[in-house]
C-alpha cells in the first residue's frame, strides 16, 4: 500500500492492496510523493475522439499542440512519481483530419498524433526505447476505397535513464519452428569455423535458441476488447499484462492516470502489483474500476 497526502484523502478509493483517485490526473499526480511508482500502464484519451462527458478532460483540445502539451504535463509528473529504473507504456491512437480549424495538417490527412506526442515527450527528457505496433486482427471495416483500413495503433515504451528494470525473460515469445531448425543447420556450419573457440556460446546448439523463447517482438497481435460496462475505448488486458510483466516485480506499484473501465488495474492486481488508478470520470471511478479490481482479487 503507499500512503495518500491528506489534500487527496477525499478523493481517494481505497480498493485491493492499492487503489483509485477520482479527479484530474495532473491535479492528483502533484500531490504524489517521487519516486513510488515502477511501471506507468496508460491509454490516454485520443484527440478529438470521444466526448467523456467531464468537465477538465483531455482529448477535446483543438488543435494537437494543445493536446500534446497537455500530455506533456501529465507525463511530466508521471516522470517524477517513477522510480528512476521505472518504465512508461502509452498507447495511442491516431486521427484524421475531419476539416476541423487548427488541425495542422489539411482535411483528410492522417493528423500523427502519437509521433507527436512520442517526439514532444522525448524533448521533455523522456527516453523513446520502442514504439511497438499493436496489431488488432478484428479491426472494424472503415467506409474508405482511398487507402488501407487502419488495423493498428501504437505502444511506446519509455523511460526515464538508459538503464531500467526490464525482464525481457517474462515475456518471451515461442521460437519459429524454422528459427530452432536453421540454428541446428548453422550450428554443423559453426563446428568447422577455427574461431570456434572465440565464440563458445555457439558450441552447443540449444544455446543459440534462448530456452525461454525468442525475445519479444515489437508488433503485438492483440484482438479488440468488447466495451468495458459502459466505457467503450477499452484496451484488452493482454496489453497491460505484458507492459507489466516486463516492467515490474510482484509487490510494485503500477499507475494508469487515465484508468477509464480500470483494465490495467485489473491486470496489476491479477499480477501480484499494487494498482493505483486515476480517473476524472466517477461513474467509472464507481461502476467500472472498483468493482473491477475487487473481482480481480
Ligand atoms: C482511453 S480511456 C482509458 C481506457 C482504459 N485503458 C481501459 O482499458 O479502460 C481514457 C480515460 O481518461 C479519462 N480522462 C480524460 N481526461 C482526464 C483527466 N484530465 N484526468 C484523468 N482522467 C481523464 C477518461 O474519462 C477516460 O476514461
Amino acid at each position: 500500500m503507499f500512503k495518500v497526502h491528506e489534500n487527496l484523502r477525499d478523493s481517494f478509493f481505497s480498493v485491493g492492496g492499492g487503489g483509485v483517485f477520482h479527479g484530474d490526473a495532473l491535479q492528483i499526480l502533484k500531490e504524489l510523493p517521487d519516486k513510488i511508482v515502477q511501471c506507468c500502464v496508460t491509454s490516454p484519451p485520443y484527440w478529438k475522439l470521444k466526448d467523456y462527458g467531464v468537465k477538465g478532460q483531455i482529448g477535446l483540445e483543438s488543435t494537437p499542440e494543445e493536446y500534446t502539451e497537455k500530455l506533456v504535463s501529465v507525463f511530466h509528473e508521471v516522470r517524477r512519481v517513477l522510480k528512476d529504473d521505472g518504465t512508461l507504456w502509452i498507447n495511442l491512437g491516431d486521427t484524421y483530419c475531419r476539416g476541423w480549424a487548427h488541425c495542422g495538417v489539411k482535411t483528410k490527412e492522417l493528423v500523427g498524433i502519437p509521433w507527436r506526442v512520442a517526439f514532444a515527450l522525448q524533448r521533455d527528457g523522456w527516453y523513446l526505447r520502442s514504439d511497438v505496433i499493436w496489431h488488432k486482427p478484428d479491426a472494424m471495416p472503415e467506409g474508405v476505397n482511398d487507402r488501407p483500413t487502419r488495423a493498428h495503433e501504437y505502444i511506446f515504451l519509455m523511460t526515464k535513464g538508459k538503464n531500467y528494470y526490464y525482464n525481457a525473460d517474462a515475456i518471451r515469445e515461442p521460437h519459429k519452428p524454422e528459427s530452432i531448425k536453421r540454428m541446428a543447420y548453422k550450428y554443423k556450419g559453426y563446428r568447422k569455423i577455427k574461431s570456434l573457440s572465440e565464440r563458445p556460446h555457439y558450441r552447443n546448439p540449444e544455446h543459440m535458441c534462448h530456452p525461454l523463447g525468442r525475445n519479444k517482438r515489437s508488433v503485438w497481435t492483440i484482438p479488440k476488447s468488447g466495451s468495458r460496462g459502459n466505457h467503450s475505448a477499452t484496451f484488452p488486458s493482454e496489453i497491460p499484462e505484458i507492459c507489466i510483466k516486463a516492467g515490474s516485480k510482484a509487490g510494485d506499484i503500477i499507475l494508469d492516470p487515465f484508468a477509464g473501465s480500470g483494465t490495467t488495474l485489473q491486470s496489476t492486481q491479477q499480477l501480484g502489483r499494487i494498482p493505483m488508478g486515476i480517473e476524472l470520470n466517477k461513474k467509472y471511478v464507481k461502476k467500472l474500476i472498483i468493482p473491477t479490481i475487487l473481482n480481480a482479487t
